[in-house]
């Protein structure tokens, strides 16, 4: 065959040779994933795969010809869905559980149907719209300052991540350094100070932004895990008479609600002490912000959220929505975009924003340029069930979280570590910590529950972190049940 002739023969066959349509591919693949979450409360979270199971996922050659669906729908129900865990099932109550509303889940199936690119407003008219409604009403319910704005990320680290960075840019320029101009190269250190219970994505984001672990300075968190003012002012006092003009302090970063107890710090006294001081302020209310917008003492205890410069929420936790749906705000939107906004002459075309002062182009409030549209799942969620429905979920963790957590402190043999009004109860066996961790591996293995450990004032605990949305009282009894009779069982050997 000459070369005229490949190529005519080439561009005879058709660019893809498709073997099904959508709707078929909907109607075979979807049953897998709707089987799957009807049974998701028989589905344990601990899962070992097999040598074989493996062998069998690591062996499968790139498929050079199509398979039929059939034979994919097969390896899928055979080695694929059969050895995945459940972090939905209600008795997930390890690390921070995921459990969406079928709203949610369901609508977020829309998005890469739709495939919409939020990072330009002319590339997504209505789907920027949409996001950018969340965003908003995520601002009234948590009564934050009407300027604030941000956009979706994949989650809690992507959005403290893009926080800091604007809360850095913002701080340099304050300070006459134009950080997106000169890097760090500073005859100063900069500082960012932050509670012993913060969560390692912060440090990770400091890391990544190229700061380095001498700009972070753990403050310790009083003996119920909040930070105080006090503590902190002590903390930028101490350095400032240590290492006098060589540091930079510029940020301070909040808690509403630590992963490893539900703890808030002292929001209002962190203001103070970033007014005084002019820091930047930075809460990270990934999972806990959200339990503002209840009727419940804890409510309360989160005042001085709104005055935050910072602000990271992560729908996927106490939100019940599927993965990924962070959220980074600054309340002055125009910090954020500072921040972020970059020409390239191949976007000159899709610079316009539109007239309404919403509806922005969301690259210029984060690092993504494309990315697929996440808050339309929450705007069906919010839409089909309405907002009071959610705060009613939100109560309801509370209070069974506070229920657990009087069970715990009214049996002997447990020890109550920290509270559950935020949600999250810590507890530890009188024994000490082997027994603890006994009395854990027991329940992990039984295979009903699922709790995980962490460590709090130097010990060992055993943590429940009560935020499905489908558990109840009883799902708390049956726990607690569980755990009397292991307790039983090592008090007796
Ligand atoms: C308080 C807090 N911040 C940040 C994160 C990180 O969020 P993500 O895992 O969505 O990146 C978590 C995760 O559990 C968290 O609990």
């Amino acid at each position: 065959m000459d070369n005229e002739e490949i190529i005519a023969k080439f561009f005879q066959t058709p660019p893809l040779k498709y073997n099904t349509n959508p709707e078929e591919l909907i109607d075979k693949l979807l049953p897998i994933a709707l089987k799957y979450q009807k049974n998701v409360d028989k589905i344990p979270f601990y899962r070992k795969l097999t040598g074989e199971y493996i062998q069998k996922i690591f062996d499968l050659p790139i498929p050079n010809d199509p398979q039929s669906i059939e034979e994919v729908v097969a390896f899928l129900n055979t080695y694929i869905i059969p050895n995945l865990p459940s972090t939905t099932n209600q008795r997930f109550l390890a690390y921070i559980p995921s459990d969406p509303a079928p709203e949610a889940m369901v609508g977020a199936m829309l998005t890469p149907l739709l495939n919409q690119m939020v990072g330009s407003v002319q590339a997504s008219v209505s789907g920027t719209a949409i996001e950018a409604l969340v965003i908003q009403w995520f601002v009234q319910l948590l009564n934050l300052p009407k300027n604030t704005f941000g956009s979706f990320t994949t989650g809690g680290s992507g959005a403290i991540l893009t926080c800091i960075y604007a809360g850095l840019v913002h701080q340099g320029k304050l300070h006459g350094f134009d950080i997106k101009e000169e890097g760090y190269f500073h005859p100063k250190r900069f500082l960012i100070y932050l509670s012993d219970q913060t969560h390692n994505s912060v440090e990770k984001a400091i890391l990544m932004l190229g700061l380095g672990r001498k700009s972070i300075r753990y403050v310790k968190s009083s003996v119920n895990f909040e930070l105080t003012g006090n503590a902190v002012r002590t903390a930028i006092q101490e350095d400032q008479d240590k290492f006098g003009d060589s540091v930079l302090p510029l940020m301070i970063i909040g808690n509403a609600g630590t992963t490893n107890s539900g703890a808030i710090d002292f929001l209002d006294e962190l203001r103070e002490v970033a007014d005084e001081y002019q820091l930047w302020f930075h809460v990270d209310g990934a999972y806990g912000a959200f339990a503002k917008i209840t009727n419940t003492p804890v409510s309360r205890r989160l005042v001085g959220l709104e005055k935050v410069d910072s602000l990271t929420l992560d729908a996927h936790k106490w939100f019940y929505v599927p993965f990924e749906a962070g959220v980074a705000l600054t309340t002055n939107h125009k910090i954020m975009s500072n921040a972020f906004e970059l020409s390239a002459e191949y976007l000159i075309d899709s610079e316009l924003e539109n007239d309404y002062p919403l509806q922005r182009n969301f690259r210029s409030y984060g690092f993504p340029l494309t990315r697929e549209l996440r808050g339309l799942k929450i705007w069906i969620m919010l839409s089909l069930l309405g907002v009071q429905q959610i705060k009613n979920a939100i109560t309801r963790n509370i209070l069974q979280a506070n229920y657990f957590q009087n069970l715990i402190d009214n049996n002997s043999q447990f020890e109550l570590i920290s509270r559950g009004d935020l949600g999250i109860v810590c507890f530890v066996h009188k024994d000490g910590e082997y027994t603890t961790i006994k009395i854990l591996e027991k329940l992990q293995k039984q295979n009903n529950f699922y709790l995980s450990t962490t460590v709090l004032a130097g010990k060992t605990v055993i943590r429940a972190c009560i935020l499905n949305l489908r558990s109840d009282l009883s799902t708390m009894d049956e726990l607690y049940n569980e755990l009397i009779v292991i307790e039983q069982e090592f008090s007796l050997t």
